[in-house]
């Protein structure tokens, strides 16, 4: 018998034709390996949906985290929720999908937790010159490079996406403080600032996350972190811990590098080179 190996993969984007032909032919070696999904499935809730079920059809387990495109509420989708209500529902149709969320219970991989965040973030992740996030706003819109979340990602009931993230800040700090033992952390926004470095316009940072999870890899004790959004799939390390981006991107974007990486990533067991 083969050990079950846990893979992740994100930002399948598939109302791309190319990337749900990625979905269709994404099968684990072997049908006990579960499945992280890191946010960024689609922009509409049907084709959420389709993915997820389709992967669970495959593996043992999936486990997903929404991304900034699953609470987009554009006006083509038959699904208007906004905001909150928006990611209870997808919440529910993961559910009946038997696909984990950051809503349940946290499962276990061997002795390893997992578990599914949704962090949002909050417009700490400034740019250089800007003290608050009204400065840093300004200096995107004056470059151009503005995030459509600022149109199509509705915080309601929240009065705003930052006061949404810090609700999601406390009920996630919670959960994980009652955590014993190691965990693999999943967010679709990197938990640290370091990966948005190497942003191609870094003015992009401040929709990437919060400085508020700075140290929760190591306060939380992350054997790995897996996110994804910013489209630069890679590996890294910061103060020991393996962090794992793992989005497959727009088809102009893994065109560029030929999904080298494959479209999913083994994060246990950890592969030894
Ligand atoms: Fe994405
Ligand atoms: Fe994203």
């Amino acid at each position: 018998m083969t050990t079950p190996r846990l893979w992740a993969t994100s930002d399948l984007h598939i109302s791309y034709q190319e990337n749900r032909k990625i979905v269709e032919e994404m099968h684990p070696p072997s049908p006990q390996d579960w499945l992280i999904v890191a946010g960024d499935v689609a922009d509409q809730a049907h084709d959420v949906e389709w993915a997820l079920r389709t992967l669970k059809e495959r593996f043992a387990e999936v486990i997903w985290v929404p991304g900034n495109h699953e609470l987009w509420t554009l006006p083509k989708d038959p699904v208007q929720l906004r905001g909150e209500t928006r990611y209870k529902h997808l919440v529910e149709l993961c559910r009946n999908l038997g696909v984990h969320t950051p809503e349940d219970e946290f499962v276990k991989f061997g002795d390893v937790t997992i578990a599914p965040l949704f962090l949002l973030y909050d417009y700490t992740f400034r740019p250089e010159g800007a003290t608050t996030k009204e400065e840093g706003l300004k200096l995107a819109y004056d470059a151009g490079v503005v995030c459509t979340d600022e149109h199509v990602l509705f915080p309601d009931p929240y009065p705003s996406r930052e006061a949404w993230c810090a609700q999601r800040l406390e009920y996630s700090e919670q959960r994980l403080s009652e955590v014993d033992g190691p965990t693999i952390l999943v967010n679709h926004w990197p938990t640290v600032r370091q990966p948005t470095e190497v942003l191609y316009f870094p003015v992009f940072a401040q929709w990437c996350g919060t400085v508020e999870s700075a140290d929760w890899h190591t306060r939380f004790n992350a054997e790995c972190v897996v996110y994804g959004h910013l489209h630069i799939p890679r590996t890294t390390e910061y103060d020991g811990v393996r962090f794992e981006e793992v989005s497959v991107g727009y088809p102009r974007e893994w065109k560029r590098h030929n999904l080298k990486r494959g479209t999913l990533r083994q994060i246990l067991p950890v592969e030894t080179p």
